[in-house]
């Protein structure tokens, strides 16, 4: 396998003083700048696709989407787990949905070609009609695999700083959480967000919305002091139960129950929550009772499919398990409540003649993330759009 790391040098950033401009609001409605986006921000990624309780045995399978490409990532009977095309060979057909185990083979829903669990091609329905057919070289097309304590990640285009720079970094806390040992808790949930995926990322990243747009996360937590923000594209933090209880009922029972997980810690190490920003789009959670990954992947330039996957650590006491299911409500409330504020965004950001206001500090992830759309894609940095038809080639001008 070659070295998906593009050399991208991933080290603490200062931080910020004052932050600039966000992008110009062009930019969240414009379907060729788009294209250039996914280009140069997803398929250049790794996105995390599951995880190995879900590939225990040979023939376990997941598939992961994103726009117009799918994974399969499959263990064989060699034990290895490998991630590849989500396409036959012959002409295209997609070949596996959601999850399962496949056997020792899977078989295309179109002409039969069939390819063993290792991606090797198999058989070809009515070998007679392709004479010259070389099978050795028509198995699955392989893509970038990492397994990072148990989280498995794909890159489909091989570019993007590694998984091991990224989480690598803050390794030490994430060990923590020992998120090798996570069993799947739900399936993972799906939901069409009518915004630009660049609102839902940047309202992920940025906690100065927490006091108005979800009172009930200010009512239980603080944001620590901890946290750094990496050039990579990536940022951690941490949030500590208040002392003060919360008056709602379920959000006092879940702070008074947080010292029931202090035996899945060191001493003085536990109780709190570790959120990692990850760019493009994916916001990976650590709670002492759940893990829940947050992902953001564009189906159009104001669709956004946005999916939510939750892993369990195991033997959880019957006070953990309680603390999970309030968690887990918790969790939907809190996504409803993003879900309205960004499509609330979305449906400001086409007014004509509008200027937009500064970014708080407390914003600037969002303005580092925009920051770096500007150094992939240079066209972002004009304040209006250019001509229709014309954005890829001032883009590559701007370069
Ligand atoms: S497209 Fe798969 S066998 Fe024809
Ligand atoms: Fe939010």
């Amino acid at each position: 396998m070659s070295d998906y790391n593009n050399a991208i040098e991933v080290k603490p950033l200062p931080s910020y003083e004052r932050v600039g401009a966000a992008l110009p609001l062009w930019t969240y409605g414009n379907e060729e700048l788009l294209e250039l986006e996914y280009q140069a921000f997803f398929l250049n990624s790794w996105q995390m696709v599951g995880h190995t309780s879900e590939l225990k045995k040979p023939g376990d399978f997941i598939t992961f989407d994103m726009w117009r490409d799918s994974v399969i990532v499959v263990r064989g009977k060699d034990q290895v787990i490998r991630a590849f095309l989500n396409v036959c060979r012959h002409r295209a057909m997609r070949l596996l949905d959601g999850k399962g185990n496949c056997g020792g083979a899977i078989q295309c829903p179109y002409h039969g070609w069939t390819y063993h669990n290792d991606g090797t091609l198999l058989a070809v329905t009515q070998a007679e009609n392709f004479p010259d057919v070389d099978k050795s070289t028509l198995g699955l097309q392989e893509v970038g695999l990492r397994v990072y304590r148990g989280h498995v990640f794909v890159n489909v285009c091989g570019g993007g700083a590694s998984v091991e720079d990224t989480l690598g970094a803050v390794s030490q806390e994430i060990d923590l959480y020992a998120p090798e040992t996570y069993e799947p808790l739900q399936e993972p949930t799906f939901e069409i967000w009518n915004c630009n995926w660049k609102l839902a990322w940047d309202n992920y990243q940025e906690n100065y919305h927490i006091p108005i747009g979800h009172p009930c996360l200010h009512r239980m937590v603080e944001s620590t002091e901890e946290g750094v923000e990496f050039s990579g594209g990536f940022n951690y933090g941490y949030f500590a139960m208040r002392e003060k209880f919360s008056k709602v009922p379920q959000e006092r029972r879940y702070q008074e129950l947080m010292p029931c997980t202090d035996h899945r810690f060191p001493a003085g190490k536990g109780r709190k929550w570790l959120q990692l920003a990850l760019d493009p789009n994916m916001g990976i959670e650590y709670y002492p009772d759940l893990f829940a990954l947050f992902q953001v992947l564009p189906l159009g330039v104001d669709k956004t499919l946005i999916k939510i996957s939750t892993y369990s650590p195991p033997n959880l006491s019957a006070e953990e398990k309680e603390m999970q299911a309030i968690n887990l409500a918790l969790l939907d409330e809190v996504n409803d409540q993003d879900k309205t504020l960004v499509e609330r965004i979305q449906s400001g950001v086409n007014t004509s003649g509008y200027q937009p206001g500064p970014l708080a500090l407390e914003e600037s992830s969002v303005y580092s993330f925009h920051e770096r759309v500007r150094e992939l894609i240079p066209v972002t940095r004009l304040p209006k759009a250019p001509l229709r038809g014309t954005l890829h080639q001032e883009n590559e001008r701007l370069k």
